[in-house]
C-alpha cells in the first residue's frame, strides 16, 4: 500500500470536513507530541492511515478516520507540570474522549471505545471493534515512524500540514 495517494487523501478529507478545520483540532498544532511532531500532525497521520486500513479491510472507514483524528484530542501540553492528574499514558485518552464528546455533541459507545482503547495494551481498556483495533494499530505504526524520524523522508509532513 503506497502511503500517500491523492485520491485517497481527498476521500479521507471528505470524512472529516467539520472536524479538521475546527478550533479544537487546529489547536493541536501548538501541542508538542513526539519529538519534532505536533499533536495535530500525529493525529492527522493516524487518522489517514486508519482510514486507509479500514477502507482496505472493508470496515467503517469514516468512523476510523474521525476517531483517529480525535484520539489524542487531550488539548494540554503534557510537558508542563500540573496539566493532568496522573500518568499521561492513562490520563490522555480520558481527556481526549471528553473533548471529542463536547466537539461532536456526543459520541456512540463504539466511538468512545475507539478513543479510550488506543493505548492498549499499555493501558487496560481493550479495543472492542475492528475499527478500534485499526486506530490502535495506526497509532503505533505512526508513532514508530515519528519517533524514528522516518516520516520526514516519506513526504508525510508536507501532506499532513497542507
Ligand atoms: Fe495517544
Ligand atoms: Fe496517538
Amino acid at each position: 500500500m503506497v502511503l500517500y495517494d491523492d485520491a485517497r487523501w481527498h476521500e479521507f478529507l471528505d470524512c472529516v470536513p467539520d472536524l479538521i478545520g475546527s478550533r479544537e483540532v487546529l489547536s493541536m498544532r501548538a501541542i508538542p507530541h513526539h519529538p519534532g511532531c505536533s499533536c495535530y500532525e500525529h493525529s492527522v497521520f493516524v487518522a489517514y492511515i486508519a482510514y486507509r486500513l479500514a477502507r482496505r479491510w472493508r470496515l467503517d472507514a469514516r468512523m476510523a478516520a474521525r476517531c483517529g483524528l480525535l484520539h489524542d484530542l487531550y488539548l494540554y501540553n503534557a510537558r508542563e507540570p500540573g496539566t493532568h492528574p496522573g500518568n499521561q499514558c492513562f490520563d490522555h485518552p480520558v481527556a481526549a474522549v471528553r473533548n471529542a464528546r463536547a466537539l461532536c455533541g456526543g459520541l456512540s459507545a463504539k466511538e468512545e471505545n475507539i478513543i479510550l482503547s488506543h493505548m492498549w495494551p499499555l493501558a487496560k481498556r481493550r479495543p472492542r471493534s475492528r475499527e478500534a483495533a485499526v486506530v490502535n494499530l495506526a497509532d503505533k505504526f505512526c508513532a514508530t515512524l515519528e519517533v524514528s524520524q522516518f516520516w520526514r523522508f516519506m513526504g508525510m509532513r508536507q501532506m499532513v500540514t497542507a
